[in-house]
């Protein structure tokens, strides 16, 4: 509920300036996919990318924000929802300050994934999905938490006990049993590059 009391207040600096001092259009490059399908990998290595481009970036990490900002969050769907709700909004606030933001978070609800675009301006959000079959995840099992999930100690598991919705129209789409994830980084490079993130 919007309190009538609370104004809210144009700044003089701009998003625009924040973002052109940087040399970078900001962004949100949002990685979807289920636990183990190398989110947080491929953010890592976009990430470093950039750097080196002397760009800047901040990487909101699913298990890091679950330890803070969102400690105390289960994985209910109640709880799912809201853990993205906030972390649209700080991803929204970090593009605010002209920053190319990468989230890794399972975020496994399209009206959720739609939810955080609508907050954002048109380009503003590129939804990126990793494309790793459940089967490719499950013998990965970085956590051992789908063997965990299979016998029923982890309830609501992403892929096993809950469900994952796919997006159907990504920005841009890694099929990361088929590429390594150097290829899959510079796939996301190459789509900043022309479609002018990066100036
Ligand atoms: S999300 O669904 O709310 O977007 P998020 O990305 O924050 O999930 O957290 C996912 C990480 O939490 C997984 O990579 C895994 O390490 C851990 N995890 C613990 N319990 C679950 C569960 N029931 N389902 C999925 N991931 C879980």
């Amino acid at each position: 509920m919007l309190d009538k009391n609370i104004v809210w207040h144009n700044h003089q600096v701009s998003k625009e300036d924040r973002s052109n001092i940087k040399e970078q259009r900001a962004c949100v490059l949002w990685f979807t996919g289920l636990s183990g399908s190398g989110k947080s990998t491929i953010a890592n290595a976009v990430e470093s990318k950039l750097l080196e481009l002397e760009k800047h970036t901040y990487l909101l990490d699913g298990d890091n924000i679950r330890m803070g900002l969102n400690k105390g969050l289960s994985f209910s769907e109640t709880d799912r929802v809201e853990n993205i709700r906030r972390i649209g909004e700080v991803s929204k606030l970090f593009v605010d300050a002209g920053v190319i933001v990468l989230t890794a978070f399972i975020s496994p609800f399209v009206k959720d994934r739609e939810q955080v675009r609508s907050l954002l301006n048109v380009g503003e959000f590129l939804e990126v999905f990793i494309d790793t079959p459940l089967e490719v995840c499950e013998s990965r099992d970085p956590k051992g938490l789908y063997q965990k999930a299979r016998t029923g100690e982890i309830p609501n598991f992403t892929g096993i006990s809950s469900p994952y919705e796919a997006p159907a129209n990504p920005e841009i789409r890694l099929k990361t049993n088929e590429m390594s994830v150097e290829e899959a980084a510079s796939k996301v490079l190459s789509y900043l590059k022309v479609n002018g993130y990066l100036k």
